[in-house]
């Protein structure tokens, strides 16, 4: 594991730390390591939920430019699948996950945040594509994850001009879920996915999992998505506790395993 990307377990949440100061730029190291955290995060009993941090001051401000200013067209090519890898690699994490926002998410780092399942970010924070300034364009999910989010014509605004939003106007288009002071983005992120933790794990996974796969194909072959997630489910424990509950005790009593 490397020293730039960390993951720390605490009371059934798992938070992947950023931690290469000043601005969490993202390097090939970090994007290696991010995959393999995201596995780790994966693939853990104890994580129930997923925070992904990049400290108290910034939480990434793009892919390192110049590790990449003198990368040719060949070394991109194989390069850019690296870039895509990473922030798959968070959004397939099939459990819920939060980006904890302070001060700078931008380009790679907002495309971090994009594949999570939800944002909450500090009241002074700022996010934006601005890749348009150095001559490129997002190429870490951005102009598919952004447009899916926000819509098209506003992620076409954001990433044409390369201009940073402010938390507020993140709120207000969808961008971000959540603004608070930025000294408790942190604690709210972590409060906003504690709901999860001792939950129905395969039912949620299945949710995120049929939503997710959903909004990639049409409506018909996502329904047949749901279909089989939704029949799977009849042979795990989450059913079969949930409704045993529910006939015996009422609505919302169930105590997942
Ligand atoms: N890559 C490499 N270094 C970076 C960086 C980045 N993305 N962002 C900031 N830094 C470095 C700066 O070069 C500077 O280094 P030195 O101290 O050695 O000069 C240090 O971090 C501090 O940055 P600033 O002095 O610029 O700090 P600031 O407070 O004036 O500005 C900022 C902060 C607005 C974030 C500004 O640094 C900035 O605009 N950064 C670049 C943002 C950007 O273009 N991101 C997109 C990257 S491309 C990408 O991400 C492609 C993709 O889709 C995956």
């Amino acid at each position: 594991m490397s020293a730039l990307v960390r993951l720390e377990v605490e009371a059934g949440i798992g938070t992947i730390r950023i931690d290469r100061p000043p601005m969490n730029a993202l390097n090939a190291e970090i994007q290696h390591a991010f995959v393999e955290v995201c596995r780790e995060a994966a693939e853990r009993a104890d994580i129930a939920a997923v925070v992904v941090y990049g400290g108290e001051k910034v939480f990434a401000a793009g892919a390192d430019v110049k590790e990449m200013a003198t990368m040719s067209y060949t070394d991109m090519v194989e390069h850019s699948s690296l870039l895509q890898d990473f922030t798959r690699a968070l959004a397939r994490i099939p459990k819920p996950t939060v980006a904890a926002v302070t001060g700078y998410a931008l380009g790679g780092g907002c495309e971090v945040a994009l594949a999570c399942d939800w944002r909450v970010c500090a009241d002074d924070a700022r996010l934006g594509q601005p890749e348009i300034l150095l001559g490129i364009i997002p190429g870490a999910g951005g102009t598919q994850r952004l447009a899916r989010l926000v819509g098209p014509a506003k992620a076409k605004d954001i990433v044409f001009s390369g201009r940073f939003v402010d938390a507020q106007e993140a709120l207000a288009i969808g961008l971000v879920d959540r603004v608070v002071p930025a000294a408790d983005v942190y604690s709210a992120a972590r409060e906003l996915v504690a709901r999860y933790v001792g939950g129905p794990r395969f039912a949620v996974r299945a949710a995120k999992e049929a939503i997710d796969r959903g909004l990639e194909v049409d409506l018909e072959t996502g329904l047949e998505i749901e279909r089989q997630l939704f029949a799977g489910l009849f042979a795990t424990k989450d059913q079969e506790t949930g409704m045993r509950s529910f006939v015996e005790q009422g609505p919302g009593k169930a105590t997942f395993e």
